[in-house]
């Protein structure tokens, strides 16, 4: 028999609380139910009565509203979910569940509960890479906590950096994927390339671009949900290694390229990175030094190889599926259908990233997901729903091929 999946959500004191009614929405149109805990904090930012209509179900908010008559005692509130969901996490509550404390309603529920959780965090960027926050995250993910962000973003506070909680979209996301686990690429081997690239010019110098590596992250973070055995090559970047992935960190372009080489072959490749172009020429053996006569050093730049180029034009061992992007500030689409013939890969996902656009470095991208010369313009989605969508249809031609 069918049975609804049922989610308690416990939000706490951060700003985005006031987006809980939308993702409570957005939960019950994917037939989920929920229920919701609120604490102190998080009243003064979201309103019981929005919650308790947007759910149809009572929001608790005191340990003492639970009488064992005509209520769910804490236990009985946690252990009828199927998943608990904390959004937005505070660096408190986080705490509190990390160390067992038990003070409140959620707190206590977070300490008897057996049922898996998923937070999502939201803080100031000090308090996110503060050392205390940083260990109590550690040690929830260890007994088994999944953390869904936090984003890197311009703060409710005026500061910018990692503790912006992550679009509600995507903790829907986190939630179905939990309920249907998808595995529509176990057996297939991808290479994702990622982040930008570093061109040494001396030992303490070298030329790099914007790339923050969140769109080629996500990616490699969807291919492996799906099932896929991922191999992310990346550039430097701030982000986490996603789960389930064999993580190389790489320097250069030409790394990056040898890196591909090395795990080939792959029934998929997606270069998502941002590679220089061109690197210097002669890399400095010592630090460049001002001499005092006011001469500039002449850099000679010399051409990096193409990573897209070379694994699209492969003759022998060629991966069946090879994705570029197309980073475009004038005649995307042009730009962009001219590149994949260029280059010879099968797709291109092609977007605007002039700077009002906000695309590097931000959360969002507008794609133009070019295949077989055709166009096809997606909605402003967030990275991971890029992600998602890109594997879904990587997922589409995969089973078309094995037909
Ligand atoms: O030529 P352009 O840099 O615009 O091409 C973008 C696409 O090519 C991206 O998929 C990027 O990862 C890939 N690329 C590459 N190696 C290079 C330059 C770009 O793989 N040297």
């Amino acid at each position: 028999m069918y049975k609804k999946k049922r989610i308690l959500l416990i939000i706490t004191g951060g700003i985005a609380a006031y987006k809980m009614p939308e993702l409570v929405r957005r939960l019950r149109e994917r037939d989920i139910e929920v229920t919701c805990i609120l604490t102190k904090a998080g009243r003064e930012f979201v309103a019981p009565l929005a919650l308790s209509a947007v759910s149809g179900n009572r929001v608790y908010e005191n340990l003492f509203d639970l009488d064992e008559d005509s209520e769910m005692g804490h236990i009985q509130l946690s252990r009828s979910a199927d998943l608990v969901v904390v959004a937005p996490a505070t660096a408190d509550m986080m705490a509190k569940a990390a160390t067992g404390l038990a003070n409140d309603l959620a707190s206590t529920t977070l300490l008897a509960t057996d049922t898996p959780i998923m937070m999502a965090p939201a803080m100031n960027v000090r308090m996110w890479n503060h050392p205390a926050t940083q260990k109590n995250v550690s040690t929830l993910k260890d007994r088994g906590v999944v953390m869904l962000g936090p984003d890197e973003g311009d703060m409710a506070c005026g500061e910018f950096g990692f503790g912006r909680m992550v679009d509600p979209m995507d903790i829907v996301a986190a939630v179905q994927d939990f309920f249907t686990p998808h595995r529509p690429l176990s057996g297939k081997k991808a290479i994702v390339t990622s982040g930008p690239t570093h061109e040494a010019i001396d030992p303490v110098r070298y030329i790099a671009n914007r790339s923050s590596g969140k769109q080629g992250h996500a990616i490699a973070a969807e291919l492996a949900k799906s099932g896929a055995d991922v191999t992310l090559i990346s550039g430097p970047t701030s982000l986490a290694v996603p789960e389930n992935v064999t993580f190389i960190p790489v320097e250069s372009a030409r790394d990056m390229l040898a890196a591909c080489q090395s795990n080939l072959p792959a029934d998929i490749v997606v270069c998502a990175a941002a590679v220089a172009d061109w690197r210097v020429d002669q890399e400095a053996g010592q630090k460049l030094k001002k001499d005092g006569s006011g001469t500039i050093p002449a850099l000679a730049l010399t051409e990096n190889p193409d990573i897209l180029a070379t694994l699209s034009q492969m003759t022998q061992g060629r991966a069946p599926l090879v994705v570029g992007f197309a980073a475009e500030t004038e005649n995307v689409i042009e730009h962009a259908k001219a590149k994949l013939a260029r280059k010879g890969c099968d797709w291109i996902l092609a977007n605007d990233v002039s700077p009002s656009t906000g695309t590097f470095g931000g959360n969002e991208n507008s794609i133009h997901f070019i295949a077989n010369n055709q166009c096809e313009d997606w909605p402003r989605l967030t990275k991971l729903e890029v992600a998602t969508r890109l594997v879904e249809r990587i997922a589409q031609r995969m089973k078309a091929e094995d037909q």
